[in-house]
């Protein structure tokens, strides 16, 4: 392999942050750009300006700096065809191109598709924006509680409602027909059946062709301790989810990966890139509740301290279609990653609090950045989600309390974060 390869990686958040750290620990890097990266990203590589959503201009700065790889974290740049575009100018791109993103950006279009190619999921309905009473109809015809609405298209986490009686829904098809933020992607919604259980996610490294699981974790998506108030980006995620029991993780290899990665192909949309695979562990086996076209976050951060291999030379096997040549390296140990968010998140929240203790972390845990930035001196927040910190321990018990050991030295004003992070596995292994 070329030494020396330089890497373009679109993004700013805690994953993005993960991703640079595990790249820039590649012998084969050159020079990493982060675009526009974070305060933590800029320790490891050259955080630039540039506008990722016009795709001429990333075209440009990767000619100009002669980028051999570039690395989208976010979905919107993919959804959107970013990798369709950069391959045509000729550079590599890791991620999957617009038709195979569709598996995130259409929740219709990845529904149909688990019907036809007979991956477990909730039933479920569609109906276009003109048809919300149709929808309203066919919930009361149904009348079983809970109920959840989805809007069809990418919402940032802000378009899935779970509704325990027809008042909500009432309520919720309201908000989807009128928030303006959720309009575009309420364009059509889909009704689904609510599944019982517990959740996990899978990830999955694909060229096309072979396809890999990189490891699995479990997301804490709800603000509240014991999985209480609103949704989320993601407050915590533990690694591996001893809910994927090694019985588990063969029904979701066989009913649910390999059906995904032979349908893309059938449809013409081979999937390149990580695939994201949410699961329910459901009574009656693995059923998917989502799929992603990219890393979760905070997924990411506690699964890639975990990988053995070189990204990089993964993630460029992955462009050049030579998965079949690698296997995945994991450690045996676990990672709990706990997110330190702003008061007040998903709400509204305060900025410009300044952030101390990042330094006096131990040597074996990580703290990742995400709503950071430097002002003078200082440290300061500026987003909801403002670090993770992850720890490790060879039980699921001994990373979560490393990881809360290391969150006790950080402080800011309002900094808020779960107690409860790793609670489902711990039930499971004690
Ligand atoms: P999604 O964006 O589709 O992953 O939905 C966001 C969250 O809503 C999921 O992580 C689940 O916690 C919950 N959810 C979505 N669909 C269902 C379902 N059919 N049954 C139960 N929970 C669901
Ligand atoms: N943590 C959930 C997500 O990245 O979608």
């Amino acid at each position: 392999m070329d030494t020396n390869y330089n890497v373009l990686l679109i993004g700013s958040g805690g994953r993005e942050h993960a991703i640079a750290w595990k790249l820039s620990k590649s012998p084969n890097l050159g020079t990493l750009y982060i675009a526009p990266g974070n305060p933590g990203t800029a320790e490891l590589g050259l955080n630039i300006k540039l506008m990722t959503d016009h795709f001429a201009t990333v075209a440009d700065f990767c000619k100009d700096h002669s980028i051999d790889l570039v690395v989208v974290g976010p979905e919107a740049p993919l959804v959107n065809g970013i990798v369709d575009y950069l391959e045509k100018q000729g550079f590599a791109v890791f991620g999957p191109k617009k038709s195979a993103a569709m598996l995130e950006g259409s929740k219709q279009f990845a529904k149909e598709f688990m019907v036809k190619y007979k991956v477990p999921t909730a039933d479920y309905a569609v109906f276009s924006s003109d048809e919300f009473d149709d929808a309203l109809k066919f919930v009361q015809s149904k009348d079983s509680y809970p109920i959840v609405l989805k809007a069809d298209g990418l919402a940032a986490g802000k378009g899935v409602f779970i509704c325990d009686s027809e008042e909500e829904v009432e309520k919720r098809l309201d908000t989807l027909k009128n928030d303006e933020k959720l309009q575009e992607a309420a364009n059509k919604l889909v009704v689904e059946e609510f599944m019982e259980g517990e959740e996990a996610s899978v990830f999955v490294i694909a060229d096309g062709h072979t396809s890999h699981i990189l490891h699995n974790a479990q997301d804490h998506k709800r603000i509240g301790e014991g999985d209480t108030g609103l949704n989320t980006g993601g407050m915590g995620a533990y690694s591996p989810a001893p809910v994927l029991t090694d019985e588990m993780l063969d029904l979701v290899k066989h009913e649910i990966i390999e059906r995904t990665i032979t349908g893309m192909q059938l449809e013409e949309a081979a999937y390149h890139g990580i695939l994201y695979v949410g699961l329910m562990i459901t009574k009656d086996g693995p059923k998917v509740v989502e799929y992603n076209c990219r890393f979760g976050d905070p997924e990411c951060q506690a699964i890639l301290p975990s990988l053995e291999n070189d990204l990089l030379t993964l993630m460029i096997a992955t462009t050049e279609q030579r998965l079949d040549e690698i296997s995945i390296q994991l450690d045996k140990d676990y990672r709990c990653c706990i997110v330190l968010a702003s008061d007040g998140y998903p709400g509204s929240y305060p900025k410009g609090k300044v952030i101390t203790g990042i330094n006096s972390l131990d040597d074996d845990s990580i703290v990742f950045q995400a709503g950071t930035k430097n002002d003078g001196d200082d440290l300061v927040t500026s987003g909801g989600r403002v670090l993770s910190v992850v720890g490790k321990g060879n039980t699921l018990k001994k990373a979560i309390d490393h990881a809360y050991k290391n969150v006790r030295n950080i402080d800011f004003e309002g900094c808020y974060y779960r107690n409860d992070i790793g609670h489902k596995g711990l039930k499971r292994t004690s």
